[in-house]
């Protein structure tokens, strides 16, 4: 009896290690099954112990369903109704149209391919020599190698590749992991890893090889980053292996903290020139990630872009509520605003000034769910990053280790034995997939709100619950003026014409001879 149990288990223990849809039944043979067991049956426990659908933080378990669903190309609808408390929760609900000249896709499956193509070109408005349209409005967030493992680097950029988004490097340089095919997006930070000389200053004969020997479409300069603003980057000794010490020119067995500001430049005035020196040697569009704090220096961003002589292509605004791999509590907590504040606070600024259009922003924080990405881009966002929900899509299951090089799942790792677990080849098609379905929700919301893309919705189109009290416009909430959220009617007619050639038309039946057709304006 004893012995067949043993070899039963032996057998799942053989089994759980060769393959490799689950990595964590790879790395934790046979005791893995416990928690496929319990994510089975916890529906029916938690309706009795334990805490609901939506207070896990910081991703719910709703969301967290969803986006492993997705992934997975499994069925991510819900049943039965919301179990959100809409009697008495803040929540936000977009505004649809009963009649409007665009019909919603029916495509009905995780990870359907819609085109969802950014409104704006990238350093179009400033003659960049490499300016270009990004095929996707989703794209990648900053995560270094180093602070994730070589396996997900390569399953990002892998998914990127399939997903045609672009991928960002991370401040932690661009490694051999990264070139899997994905598009990059370069990061510099504050600490210049990758494009630095031996004394860790910025070297700009170094950033021009790395850029040429890869699919680099994009610059972006980190000030700052929505989990630790006012601190530089940080590694754990634990995670830094001979491989990463060499790409970053770091000692072994040390926290690798990077400064907390650029030596390159310490005012707008000498970071416009950063950006330009950059801009012109590369071609490449430059732009500038940052969390939200005091906004002299927004303001003096926005004054001086207004001669166009000099400007940023892009601004990422990373929200209070974003990740990192480590950071002190106080900072990921207490520093720094939530995205929807911080973001209409800066846009507010272009948008005074004139200047919406000739920048593309990007919003992080959150932002890989579908409402909360609307929410931005109805703010005036022209693109979302995604970081950890990018993670969960290649099997992070918010253990929340990501500082002790303990990460069940091998994502945030670099220990050989769990990053083994998690196959590259694999989890690049759910971080696709889970991109793809991120993009086909946001058109199908977008289309139902009677608009042809999501940089269409403007600060009318959304309001904010209050339970089952009242709604307030996102206008009134962030004090935005009428047409604020949207871009400029140029960028709309471009928009429209780009998307109504090429998306999936939804809608009804054919009408009879006898159905009364109103004649609907092309856009509403
Ligand atoms: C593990 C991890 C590593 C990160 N590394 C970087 C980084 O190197 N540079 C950066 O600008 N942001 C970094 N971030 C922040 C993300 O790029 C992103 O801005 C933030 O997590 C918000 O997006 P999210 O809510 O979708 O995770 C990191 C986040 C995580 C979770
Ligand atoms: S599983 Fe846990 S430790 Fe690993 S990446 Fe996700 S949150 Fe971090």
């Amino acid at each position: 009896m004893l012995s067949a149990v043993a070899a039963g288990i032996a057998g799942v223990a053989a089994h759980d290690l060769t393959q490799k849809r689950h990595s964590l039944m790879r790395n934790f043979p046979v005791i893995a099954h416990a928690r496929f067991a319990l994510e089975e049956i916890g529906p029916e426990l938690r309706q009795y112990i334990v805490t609901g659908n939506d207070e896990e933080r910081p991703f719910s378990r709703d969301q967290r369903s969803w986006i492993y669903a997705s992934s997975k190309m499994e069925n991510n609808y819900t049943g039965f109704g919301t179990d959100n408390d809409v009697e008495n929760a803040e929540y936000v609900i977009f505004k649809h149209h009963t009649f409007a000249p665009v019909a919603a896709p029916t495509g009905t499956h995780a990870a359907d391919d819609v085109w969802l193509p950014c409104g704006k070109i990238l350093g179009g408005p400033r003659g960049r020599r490499d300016a270009f349209r990004p095929d996707s409005v989703v794209n990648i967030s900053a995560m270094s190698f180093g602070s994730l493992s070589g396996n997900a680097i390569a399953a990002l950029n892998g998914g990127a590749k399939l997903a045609g988004c672009l991928h960002n490097t991370g401040e932690g340089g661009l490694s051999a992991h990264h070139r899997q095919g994905g598009d990059l997006t370069l990061q510099i930070g504050t600490a210049y890893f990758g494009c630095r000389d031996d004394e860790g200053r910025f070297d700009l004969d170094t950033l021009m090889r790395v850029v040429e020997s890869a699919p680099v479409r994009a610059i972006e300069i980190k000030l700052s980053q929505g989990a630790k603003p006012g601190l530089g980057g940080m590694l754990p000794a634990a995670k830094i292996t001979p491989e990463i010490a060499e790409i970053r020119g770091i000692p072994l067995g040390k926290d690798c903290a990077s400064p907390s500001r650029h030596a390159e430049f310490n005012d707008v005035d000498s970071m416009l020139d950063f950006v330009e020196r950059i801009a012109q040697a590369t071609g490449k569009p430059v732009g500038i990630k940052s969390a939200i704090g005091e906004m002299g220096f927004w303001e003096s961003l926005a004054g001086q872009m207004q001669s166009r002589s000099r400007g940023v292509d892009f601004i990422t605004v990373d929200g209070g509520e974003g990740g990192t791999g480590a950071a002190p509590l106080v900072f990921t907590d207490a520093v720094a605003l939530p995205l929807r504040v911080g973001f209409a606070r800066v846009y507010s600024l272009f948008a005074e000034a004139g200047l919406s259009d000739d920048v593309v922003f990007i919003g992080s924080g959150k932002l890989g769910l579908p409402d909360n990405a609307l929410v931005a881009f109805a703010l005036g966002a022209d693109m979302v990053n995604v970081a950890r929900e990018a993670m969960m899509s290649i099997g992070c299951i918010q253990a929340q280790k990501c500082h002790t090089d303990h990460c069940p799942t091998g994502v945030a790792t670099q220990s050989k034995w769990l990053a083994r677990g998690l196959d590259p080849t694999l989890k690049a098609e759910r971080a696709a997939n889970y991109i793809r379905t991120l993009r086909r929700d946001l058109l199908k919301v977008s289309e139902a709100c009677g608009v042809w893309h999501p940089s269409l919705l403007d600060a009318d189109d959304v309001e904010i619950m209050d339970g089952n009290r009242r709604g307030t416009p996102l206008r009134v909430v962030y004090g935005y003026q009428p047409t604020w959220g949207a871009p400029g009617p140029r960028i709309r007619d471009e928009i429209t014409a780009l998307m109504s050639q090429t998306a999936p038309a939804g809608g009804s039946a054919p009408s009879t001879d006898e159905a009364v057709q109103a004649v609907v304006p092309s856009e509403s």
